[in-house]
């Protein structure tokens, strides 16, 4: 005899056929309510920051035609998308909605496209292919590149500006000299240098990924917070996730560049040691660099505790990130 039947204290007779439907159960409150899946955030984040960055940046047949088209070249190209992701993420986390922050998944990803088209220019690392398609100043031309980067970069803060003040002071400080392009500029005077494992030159090391990587994706996590107007607390916790996930995101960036094929990635793999680079895995090889990785993304969840279960979509995120093959 089926238990709960008889725990309800009615005579048999009166209890319903155990065949009949039952109500659903209620759903168990340590669920989180939004996936916590990476690709399925990854996904949503794609199809929401797509069609915010669509209907915001000027069309194809705008004037001038020749910027707008390569704006679009390397916008729409088939990014991961995981700035963006992570504004989503940590805005939900922080109670926000998925339109509170709309414009901010549009400012990082466009603003983190204007880096990429710089970052292949050839006076910086001379790349021809980005996100399966030849680079923005190979399918048009350098200068049109150069224009279509500062473009993207002044549409990302006006972006920002819909958010807040203090978003767009988050986006600039990520962005100059003492993050992106402070750290392009090391990785740039690093390149052909000595590598070895003195402290000096694990400190440049570290300073060039946390400026030219992590200070966007910390960024990113920020302005998610912002967007949903977070408290103080959470905002920090989220700051210090998203440095440590973007030391992580540039170590496994390495990584990949030694370890997978171009087809897989969409860029050119073995740039960094024909180049010369000072990378994660020049200085401490691809075994140490792995373990690296791991230990900052331990670090990056650590800093999530405040956040409880709610928690669920950024540290699977945050996995993505390191196991990641492209
Ligand atoms: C590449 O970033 C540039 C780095 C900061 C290492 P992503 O690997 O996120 O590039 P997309 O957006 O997926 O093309
Ligand atoms: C570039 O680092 C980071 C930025 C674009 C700011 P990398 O030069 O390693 O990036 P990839 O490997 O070309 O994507
Ligand atoms: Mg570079
Ligand atoms: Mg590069
Ligand atoms: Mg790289």
């Amino acid at each position: 005899m089926n238990d709960a039947r008889l725990a309800a204290g009615l005579p048999l007779s009166q209890l319903p056929p155990l065949s009949q439907p039952q109500p659903p159960p209620p759903a168990p409150t340590h669920v989180p309510p939004f996936p916590a899946d990476a690709t399925v955030l990854l996904l949503e984040a794609a199809a929401q920051c797509e069609r915010e960055l669509d209907q915001r940046i000027p069309a194809l047949d705008h004037e001038p035609r020749r910027l707008h088209a390569a704006m679009r070249h390397s916008l729409f190209a088939g990014g991961k998308r995981l700035r963006p992701a992570l504004v989503l993420a940590a805005c939900r986390a922080c109670g926000g909605t998925d339109a509170d922050c709309a414009p901010a998944m549009a400012a990082v990803e466009a603003f983190h496209t204007y880096t990429l088209i710089h970052d292949d220019l050839p006076a910086m690392d001379d790349d021809d292919l980005r996100r399966g398609r030849p680079t923005c100043h190979v399918a048009f031309d350098e200068a049109t590149a150069i224009l279509a980067g500062d473009a993207l970069q002044a549409f990302a803060f006006a972006q920002a500006a819909e958010i807040s003040a203090e978003a767009v002071r988050v986006l600039a400080q990520a962005g100059g000299s003492l993050g992106v392009v402070g750290g392009q500029q090391d990785d740039l005077d690093a390149e052909g240098q000595p590598v070895d494992a003195s402290p000096a030159c694990a400190q440049r090391l570290e300073r060039i990924h946390r400026g030219k990587t992590a200070a966007l994706i910390q960024a990113s996590c920020e302005l998610g917070a912002l967007a949903a107007r977070a408290r103080a607390a959470q905002r920090t916790a989220l700051a210090t996730y998203g440095n440590e996930l973007g030391l992580a995101f540039q170590i496994q960036d390495d990584v990949l560049d030694t370890t997978a094929d171009s087809a897989t990635l969409g860029k050119t793999a073995g740039k960094d040691a024909a180049q010369q680079k000072l990378t994660w895995v020049a200085v401490y090889g691809l075994d140490a660099a792995r373990a690296e990785a791991r230990r900052r993304l331990d670090t990056a969840i650590v800093a999530l505790n405040t956040f409880g279960t709610a928690a669920a979509p950024l540290v699977s995120l945050a996995r993505f990130v390191v196991d990641r093959t492209y």
